[in-house]
């Protein structure tokens, strides 16, 4: 069976940096404890920049990194929630800048699971044979849907996103595995409200002025630290591998304290977990592909390494993958 290969990777972060004290004043909150309840230090926000211009440039390393050219592309997937606009799709404005001209495009919105669904369905338009080079992003401006008053949810995120370039593989490492999952049921507790329907033939509804995440911090807290664990759990065994034989987590960047649970859950040492939420905050659907780009380029995950990924959050949603690198 045709097997696909994650061939090279990439990020786009803002410039602007703001920290836990930049925060603190104008919220009340502290450096102490947004360190202590999550891990995070600081985050980027984009002060100038737009979400297309992140994606090109974490798109144009990692298809240096791969060596693939831009018309070489079948197919690029952008997974997000905060595209600059709904029309055309962010995949297609990447198209038009990077000359991708043979791609097909579309985006894909699963949160912050968005990255691994991307890439599952890269990897199955390629074993299918019906794609050879498929472009993946994840990227969010998560900061333009936050409520900068709520601190009990803005202090976490931020803004950001990464991309991976997808192939054949000629030999035994690629993609071995995925388990995906959704629970609409509980949907609620991570939510973002749509513009209300108004047209000639149906008044104005009264709805939000603006539209804001809101979110249910201790219960996506407590799905994450049970939900995480078990699709991992479920993936290494349905692939018959073992904790023992990962050599490296690259979880999404939410929360170090649910990281760390994970870590627990698994028996796994927590050594084994790539972290740096403490930088970037989360970033939703950009988490894992820009921490993936950190791991590999800063020679933590090498050739040759057995690493899972793992992507949770809105929907609810989440995704684990088993990748031979
Ligand atoms: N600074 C200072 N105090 C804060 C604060 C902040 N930024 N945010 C909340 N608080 C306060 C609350 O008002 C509350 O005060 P009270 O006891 O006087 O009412 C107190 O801290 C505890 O709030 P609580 O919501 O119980 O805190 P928590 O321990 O659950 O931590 C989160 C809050 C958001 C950090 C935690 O629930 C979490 O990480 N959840 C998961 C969120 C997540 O990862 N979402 C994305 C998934 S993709």
């Amino acid at each position: 069976m045709t097997r696909a290969k994650i061939l090279g990777t990439g990020r786009g972060l803002p410039e602007r940096v703001v920290t836990n004290d930049d925060l603190a004043e104008f919220l009340d909150t502290s450096d102490t404890w947004i360190r202590e309840r999550t891990g995070i230090c600081q985050r980027r926000i984009a002060a100038k920049e737009t979400l297309l211009e992140l994606c090109e440039e974490a798109a144009r390393q990692a298809m240096d990194q791969s060596g693939v050219e831009a018309g070489e592309l079948d197919m690029i997937i952008a997974a997000t929630l905060t595209a600059d606009h709904p029309l055309p799709n962010l995949s297609s404005s990447l198209q038009r800048v990077l000359g991708a001209d043979n791609a097909v495009c579309f985006d894909l919105s699963a949160a912050c699971s968005g990255f691994i669904f991307a890439l599952t369905t890269a990897q199955m338009y390629i074993q299918s044979g019906h794609a050879k080079k498929v472009l993946v992003l994840g990227g969010e401006i998560l900061s333009k849907i936050m409520d900068w008053t709520d601190r009990s949810t803005c202090i976490l995120f931020g803004d950001g996103a990464g991309a991976a370039v997808v192939g054949v593989s000629e030999n035994e490492e690629g993609i071995l595995a995925a388990d995906l999952g959704s629970n609409g049921k509980k949907g609620g507790v991570l939510s973002l409200p749509g513009r209300p329907v108004e047209n000639p033939f149906r008044p104005a509804e009264k709805g939000p002025e603006k539209c804001y995440v809101h979110m249910e911090g201790q219960e996506v807290f407590k799905f994450a630290v049970s939900q995480v664990p078990a699709s991992i759990r479920k993936l290494l065994e349905e692939s018959g591998k073992s904790i023992d034989d990962v050599d490296c987590f690259v979880l999404h960047q939410a929360n170090l304290r649910i990281i760390r649970s994970a870590a627990k859950r698994l028996k796994a040492p927590e050594e084994k977990f790539f972290i740096n939420m403490e930088r970037y905050g989360n970033t939703s659907a950009a988490s894992v592909p820009i921490a993936l780009d950190e791991g590999i380029r800063s020679g933590r995950i090498k050739k040759g390494d057995l690493i899972v990924l793992s992507g949770f959050g809105g929907g609810l949603t989440w995704g684990s993958m088993l990748v031979q690198m």
